[in-house]
C-alpha cells in the first residue's frame, strides 16, 4: 500500500523458462552455484528482466496484461554462454554473450511502449542476464560454461514479493507463443 495510490504491487516483466530449460540451467550452472557460496536463487525463481516496473497500482494491472499479451516475442534462442559475478550486486548472473537482434528489439518495444501508457520503466540500457545466486561477497571460481540455449517463448508478468528470506516471485500472468506465431495466447 503507498499513500495516495491504492494497493501497489512490484512488478516486472520477465522472459520465463520452462521445465526443461530450468533443469538445463541447473545442469549447466549448479555447480558454479554451489561454489559461488552466496543464496541460490530458488529454480522456480529462474527468470530473465525484460523490464522492471517497480511499485504500480493494482488499478493498472489490467493494462499490463492487455500489453503483455500483446508484446510479440521472436522466434530466437537466446544463449546463455557468460557467467559474471557481478561485485556491486553482489550476484553471480550468466548472460548471453551474443544477444539476438529479436530480444533485444522485444525489450525495446516494450519499454516504448511501456513509457508511451505513462509507466516508469528503468532508465539504465537493458543488460540481458538471469541471476542465479545472491549475497556472493566475494569473486566466485568461474568456469567457461557450455551454452545454455533458452528459446523466447514465454513471457509473464510477476510479482516481486519482500519476503524476510528475500524475495518471492509469483507470476501474475504468463503467455506462451504457440509454435510457428509471434503472437500470444495468455496460458
Ligand atoms: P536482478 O536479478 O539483477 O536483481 C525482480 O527484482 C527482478 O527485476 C530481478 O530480475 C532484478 O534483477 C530485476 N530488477 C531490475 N531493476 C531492478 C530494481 N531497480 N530493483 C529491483 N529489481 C530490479
Amino acid at each position: 500500500m503507498s499513500a495516495g495510490r491504492g494497493v501497489t504491487r512490484r512488478l516486472f516483466f520477465a522472459l520465463w523458462p520452462n521445465e526443461s530449460e530450468r533443469g538445463a540451467l541447473l545442469d549447466a550452472f549448479g555447480a558454479t552455484i554451489a561454489a559461488a557460496g552466496g543464496r541460490a536463487v530458488l529454480p522456480s525463481h529462474l527468470h530473465l528482466t525484460l523490464e522492471f516496473l517497480g511499485a504500480v497500482p493494482d488499478a493498472e494491472r489490467a493494462a499490463l496484461e492487455t500489453l503483455g499479451a500483446a508484446l510479440a516475442l521472436p522466434e530466437e534462442v537466446v544463449v546463455l554462454d557468460r557467467l559474471h559475478w557481478w561485485a556491486r550486486a553482489a550476484t553471480l548472473v550468466v548472460a548471453p554473450g551474443a544477444p539476438g537482434p529479436g530480444l533485444l528489439a522485444a525489450q525495446v518495444q516494450l519499454r516504448e511502449t511501456l513509457k508511451g501508457r505513462g509507466f516508469r520503466v528503468d532508465s539504465r540500457p537493458f543488460r540481458p542476464h538471469v541471476t542465479l545466486a545472491r549475497k556472493v561477497r566475494s569473486a566466485p571460481p568461474l568456469a567457461a560454461p557450455a551454452g545454455v540455449a533458452w528459446r523466447l517463448n514465454e513471457l509473464a508478468l510477476v510479482e516481486s514479493l519482500s519476503q524476510p528470506q528475500g524475495s518471492r516471485y509469483v507470476p501474475l500472468a504468463r503467455w506462451a507463443r504457440a509454435a510457428g506465431r509471434a503472437d500470444f495466447g495468455a496460458l
